[in-house]
């Protein structure tokens, strides 16, 4: 039982975010003309360090004059162990305008991260004047980041949405895995049998833990919860079945790190017709019910209740959200 009711995270569709090194600015008229709900331009691991300067500047200019249509439209900064964060805060703030909606903080480890990076962004705003506070998206891809998920999600009225970023994770946490993200060969589970013998295996999702983690941490502090990157874009079906399982473990969307993959995450994460349509006959039976005086009903031969209502809820101001962005 708890007496703080649950923040509602920002209204807007958040199932795709496209991502671009601000090194390639061929791309990014190519990114605004995509179908994403969300820009991310990096300044971080997809730019190499002797290109760090030229991107920001890139990016700058790219945020100022491109039309970015109603995308959500967001930078990647460098983390906070290297040399460029400071610069890359410093000059977004005070030299693009009102357009930038979010700072992307890559591998966030704690509530303090996000109080360095608060801290120079209010300065900045200030000393430019700017009304509009910017916002925080945050990746969680560290072993401190996974373990402090719940204090960086309340660490700012700045926090916005988190990812979760596979390959990092994969890394800092010691797992003996390459590749960006899916299914993991050996990761699974063998059937009991005779030993030597044929036996059934079933694959394990080992990416299940820390993204669950994350989607309560976003949910008890009203965030939008992400799934990241998957690096093989020639894999469509390993994409759609990631997402798929994203989704129902309650994520809003999933990166894109390839123009391909926008399709499959918006596929994925808006829910279908079907799905709208029975959680609306769900909705209309328990009016019916609650008319009634009743708490409870029965539905194609299946109990409902007031739970039944919520998670109908969900599905409808999801899908309401998407068409009213249009
Ligand atoms: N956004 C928009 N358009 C993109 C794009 C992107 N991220 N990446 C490639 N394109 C465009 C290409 O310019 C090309 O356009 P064209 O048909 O007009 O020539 C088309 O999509 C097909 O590109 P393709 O040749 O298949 O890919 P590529 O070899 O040019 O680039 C990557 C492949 C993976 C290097 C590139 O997609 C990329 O840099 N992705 C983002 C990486 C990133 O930001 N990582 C950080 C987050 S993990
Ligand atoms: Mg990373």
């Amino acid at each position: 039982m708890s007496f703080k009711v649950q923040p509602a995270g920002p209204a807007r569709p958040n199932r795709c975010q496209l991502f671009g090194p601000g090194s390639r600015p061929a791309i990014f008229e190519k990114m605004a003309a995509s179908a994403a709900d969300v820009i991310n331009l990096d300044l971080e691991d997809s730019v190499a360090p002797a290109d760090k300067a030229q991107a920001r500047k890139n990016i700058i200019e790219a945020v100022n004059d491109i039309d970015w249509g109603a995308k959500t439209l967001s930078v990647r900064i460098n983390g906070l162990d290297t040399e460029f964060w400071h610069h890359d805060v410093v000059d977004l703030i005070e030299k693009c305008g009102d357009r930038l909606d979010l700072i992307m903080i890559p591998k966030v480890g704690n509530a303090m991260d996000i109080y360095a990076v608060d801290a120079v962004v209010t300065a900045a705003e200030m000393a430019v004047r700017k009304t509009k506070k910017i916002g925080f998206e945050v990746i969680i891809e560290t072993a401190a980041g996974a373990q402090n998920v719940d204090e960086i999600a309340a660490a700012s009225p700045r926090m916005d949405s988190m990812s979760f970023g596979v390959a990092d994770y994969a890394a800092s946490m010691g797992m003996a895995v390459t590749g960006i993200g899916g299914t993991q060969d050996e990761y699974y589970m063998l059937a009991n049998g005779e030993p030597g013998s044929d036996r059934a295996t079933s694959m394990v999702d080992p990416w299940h833990y820390p993204i669950t983690r994350m989607v309560a941490a976003c949910r008890q502090h009203g965030l939008l919860p992400v799934d990241g990157p998957f690096g093989d874009f020639s894999d469509d079906d390993g994409y759609a079945a990631q997402a798929k399982r994203s989704a129902t473990l309650g994520c809003v969307g999933k990166w894109a790190i390839h123009p391909k993959q926008v399709t499959l995450a918006n596929e994925v994460f808006t829910p279908p017709a079907a799905k709208v349509e029975q959680a609306r006959r769900i909705l209309a039976a328990m009016q019916e019910a609650e008319d009634a005086g009743q708490g409870a009903a029965v539905l194609d031969g299946k109990l409902i209740d007031l739970a039944s209502s919520r998670q109908a809820q969900v599905i409808v101001k999801q899908a309401e959200l998407i068409a009213a962005a249009g």
